[in-house]
């Protein structure tokens, strides 16, 4: 499978890390708006062409694109990218807007292309191995949970942080993502969102290079709280927030009839998972999946979804997941009652077939 990379930017190089490692897959031309950003790519990690948007996309030998736009460009850039024959995957979120994800759900659909989307955070052995207890029984049955993402935005690292606080940033689509697609993992669909979201800051100062002294208009709503109710029943706590300097709140927390399960941090590959169960009343560290990796592995989720295109079967990100987390995290965000009117079947755990 030979991927071209669109989108040269920050994340660029650790996706680039991890896929120029593989045996499986061959990342052959990047491309980027930015031309000379995609050059110095290629030169960084050895790759044949650098290349525009539209020049990559014509390539007729490239298979897959890895789409590492900002999120304004995702739709576009992934419908272009199935347009032109390829098969996808996605950085986070899908789109902006439950009406791109659904878009783009049917256009995977009719030009018989897979489309995947991150985060692959969840094929790790933190969140698995979270999983694999949960379906073993080790808490027993879910009753409820609690998730939060909660810091002072990005402006204090990101070299050009301005799309963190236009549509498709924010923390409830920046960073929702990493936590409901681990929640859709664990717990299969959500079926309502309850939710109020607020702005504490019109505008924030850029302190990172090179940028320090920028002021960006915040667009997005930067502090939601709300709950979503999980198809199964179940219903969780979430906090989102761009606001919050310092908190104590547990990533994501999932109580069940026997016990509690701590699940590690959802935008992490690794643990620790613990469990707290009826009775013993300590918490225990449970034993990581061998099989998974512990480290960063961004780029394991383009593997899956190579794989997924090889055997002929549904990817375990496939854009039905994004989509549908897509439609929950902008509920949330918009604030109010919400029926979410698209489901999608929990996938597969890793290691299982179908
Ligand atoms: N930076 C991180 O640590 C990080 C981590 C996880 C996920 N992500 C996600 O990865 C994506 C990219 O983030 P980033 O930090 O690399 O952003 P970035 O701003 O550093 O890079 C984005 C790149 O995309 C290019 N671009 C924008 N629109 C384009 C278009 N239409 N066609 C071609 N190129 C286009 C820009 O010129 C830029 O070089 C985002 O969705 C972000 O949420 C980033």
């Amino acid at each position: 499978m030979r991927i071209g990379v669109i989108g040269a930017g920050a994340i660029s190089p650790v996706y680039l890390r991890y896929l120029t490692g593989s045996t499986e897959v061959s990342v052959v031309a990047i491309a980027d708006l930015n031309l000379e950003r995609a050059r110095a790519r290629a030169r960084e990690f050895s790759l044949s062409a650098a290349l525009s948007p539209d020049a990559l996309l014509a390539q007729p030998d490239i298979d897959l694109i890895l789409n590492l736009t900002v999120p304004a460009a995702h739709a576009s850039v992934s419908e272009a990218a199935l347009r032109a024959g390829k098969h996808v995957y996605s950085e986070k979120p899908l789109g902006v807007s439950a009406a791109e994800g659904a878009r783009l759900v049917s256009c995977a659909a009719e030009v018989r292309r897979h489309l995947a989307c991150a985060p692959d955070t969840v094929l790790g052995s933190g969140v698995q191995t979270a999983i694999q207890a949960l379906d073993g029984g080790v808490v027993g049955r879910p009753v409820g949970a609690t998730l939060a993402f909660l810091n002072h935005g990005h402006e204090h690292w990101h070299p050009d942080p301005a799309f963190y606080y236009l549509p498709g940033g924010g923390p409830v689509l920046d960073m929702g993502p990493y936590y409901v697609t681990a929640l859709v993992a664990l717990l299969g669909p959500v079926k309502r969102v309850v939710s109020v979201a607020s702005q504490t800051f019109a505008r924030r100062t850029v302190t990172s290079s090179p940028r320090a002294g920028d002021v960006i208009s915040v667009r997005v709503p930067t502090h939601v709280a709300g709950i979503l109710e999980m198809a199964v029943g179940v219903t969780v706590q979430v906090t989102m927030s761009f606001d919050v300097w310092c908190h104590t709140l547990p990533h994501l927390e999932l109580y069940g009839t026997e016990g509690t399960l701590e699940v590690p941090d959802p935008n992490t590959f690794g643990g620790p998972v613990r469990a707290c169960r009826a009775g013993e009343d300590i918490w225990r560290e449970l034993p990581l999946r061998p099989d998974l990796p512990h480290d960063q592995a961004r780029g394991i989720g383009v593997i899956e979804m190579v794989r997924a295109i090889r055997e002929n079967r549904r990817g375990r990100l496939d854009a039905v997941v994004g989509a549908h987390v897509l439609e929950v995290l902008a509920a949330l965000e918009r604030g109010g009652d919400t029926v979410i009117t698209s489901t999608v079947v929990r996938p597969l755990p890793m290691g299982t077939n179908p």
